[in-house]
């Protein structure tokens, strides 16, 4: 297949940081509602939780650290330098404060006290961690990844992750972004409605 900006590999997954950001930015309002004390369905948060454990760690994470790292690797970028160890690092700091969120949302969902604040406290971290650790990918690692790449390389790292994506299931893509798009919508229904 011949490559174009489309269908190189590190421009699939900067249009999944764009889906990404979309509902981190969601994530951030829910917070903010949560503090002004607005009483959020718990389907709410659960969509949050269900768009990270599937789309961010079981998918675009796993292209990441299962097929573009290893391509790079082979490429000979040092696993200890920034472009490998920066990106690693983050996704497991990542994990923890997702496991935070999981957390906080069982404790709401309870009804414990404490429950909202600490579940406006997980979105806001996570928040704004990945918006850091979707920065640091597009402007630090896949500029450097391709230079490491020939047309070739990103060939078969993008087919790869088509592989990965059809694996998950007919539609993989579509589904998640009529998630953000449905979290979009709540979220602005929210805005222009009185409290
Ligand atoms: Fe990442
Ligand atoms: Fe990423």
């Amino acid at each position: 297949m011949p490559i174009t900006l489309d269908t190189m590999a590190t421009s699939t997954l900067e249009r999944e940081h764009s889906l990404i950001l979309e509902v981190l930015t969601c994530m951030a309002v829910v917070a903010d509602e949560l503090d002004r004390g607005r009483s959020i369905e718990p389907d709410v948060l659960d969509q949050f939780v269900e768009f990270f454990r599937v789309f961010v760690e079981g998918a675009h994470i796993r292209k990441e650290e299962t097929i573009l790292f290893t391509a790079l690797e082979k490429k000979g970028v040092p696993v200890n330098g920034c472009p490998l160890d920066l990106p690693r690092n983050e996704h497991l700091q990542g994990q923890a404060l997702f496991a935070d969120l999981i957390d906080s949302v069982s404790a709401y969902r309870a009804g414990e006290k404490g429950g909202a604040s600490a579940v406006a406290r997980s979105l806001r971290r996570l928040a704004s961690f990945y918006a850091l650790h979707t920065w640091n990918e597009d402007h630090l690692v896949f500029p450097i990844a391709n230079k490491f790449l020939s047309p070739d390389d990103q060939d078969n790292v993008y087919e790869q992750f088509a592989a990965m994506d059809s694996e998950n299931g007919a539609g993989f893509q579509v589904r998640f972004r009529n998630m953000a798009r449905e979290l979009v919508r709540t979220v602005s229904n929210w805005k222009t409605s009185v409290r």
